[in-house]
């Protein structure tokens, strides 16, 4: 048997994130607000914290720096009994980090520091210490500049030749990301973006841009992921793979900051097939897990473990 249940390999952050912030004062004025609270964040960081609370034995690889931020993130993840020991630490940057001034409606504009993340390297010879589980997820690829230089891909054709069910999500896609995705779609079992995302990447293509959600996951398909799972905001999320498609409606909440929601929503949803679910209760459990981060500050906050996120999954009001 594999070490652990799954592995996050991606894009590890400090957030600080204050609510609610209307504006930054004129000049160097003070303003009050109600909380401020920090906590790791990052596409592979908001997945492994959530799924380590849904109860499964979770590992990650991310870089961070030889600093007060990169102490804390080990320190949190310590403590949440998530395994560091491929945790790496950068010898020349710090840990990245971005300020969050959270609106009142629950909207995130960040401003963000680049760092360790863009050291994050796995060469070939870890490849097998980090397959070292039954599932893979990738996230982060835009914001990792060493892996994103073909390493990712080669992990990912790794961990699919060991036969890891793999799970890919990324962030900040630009004119140049589609192009890489060519290397690793192939070897990408669930394509987790935004839907927002997938739009914009369809559009950097030569051809017409798909039109509907079943078309765009076709795009995608056709480019060699096995299926799509597009995180939708409020409108929940659009699945298809090869047998299927069907949208999962999101839960009513209270929305107080949408930080790491979608990073969230991948953790419960690997949680969730790694417990043995079927995929639609594994995206149930994976919308339940980022409606909750969404009720609170931060990315794991508003989330305590499985039975009080299938209590919510019970009692919420489903949003149609
Ligand atoms: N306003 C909301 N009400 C209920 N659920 C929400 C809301 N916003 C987000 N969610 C839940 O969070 C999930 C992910 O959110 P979203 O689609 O915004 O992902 P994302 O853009 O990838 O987020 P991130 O920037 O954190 O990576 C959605 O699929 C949905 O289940
Ligand atoms: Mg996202």
């Amino acid at each position: 048997m594999p070490e652990f249940d799954a592995v996050f390999v991606g894009l590890t952050i400090l957030d600080i994130a204050g609510r609610p912030v209307e504006s930054i004062p004129e000049g160097g004025g003070v303003d009050f607000i109600e909380e401020i609270r920090m906590n790791p964040a990052g596409t592979a960081s908001g997945a492994v914290m959530n799924a380590s609370k849904m109860g499964i034995k979770c590992a990650t690889v991310a870089c961070v720096g030889n600093d007060e931020k990169g102490d804390f993130i080990v320190d949190t993840y310590n403590r949440m009994g998530i395994d560091c020991s491929m945790v790496q630490r950068s010898g020349t940057m710090a840990t990245s980090a971005t300020m969050l001034p959270i609106r009142p409606n629950g909207e995130r504009p960040a401003l963000h520091a680049r760092g360790a993340s863009d050291d994050l390297f796995v060469a070939d010879d870890e490849f097998d210490a980090v397959c070292n589980a039954r599932f893979l997820h990738h996230g982060g690829t835009g914001l990792l500049d060493a892996m994103d230089k073909r390493q990712s891909a080669r992990l990912l054709a790794h961990a699919k030749q060991k036969g890891l069910t793999t799970t890919f999500d990324l962030i900040a896609p630009n004119e140049n990301t589609l192009k890489l995705l060519q290397d690793s779609l192939p070897n990408v079992d669930y394509f987790m973006p935004s839907m927002e995302e997938a739009e914009y990447l369809a559009s950097t293509g030569d051809g017409k841009p798909p039109s509907t959600p079943s078309d765009l996951a076709s795009f995608f398909m056709d480019m060699g992921a096995g299926a799509c799972i597009f995180k939708w905001g409020e409108k929940g999320s659009f699945i298809k793979t090869a047998d299927t498609e069907f949208r999962v409606p999101a839960f009513e909440i209270s929305v107080s900051d949408t930080t790491g929601c979608g990073d969230s929503y991948c953790g419960g949803f690997i949680a969730g097939l790694a417990m043995g679910y079927e995929l639609d209760e594994a995206c149930k459990l994976g919308t339940a897990t980022s409606g909750l981060v969404a009720t609170a500050l931060g990315s794991d906050a508003g989330v305590v473990d499985l039975e009080t996120t299938r209590q919510f999954i019970n009692n919420a009001t489903i949003l149609d």
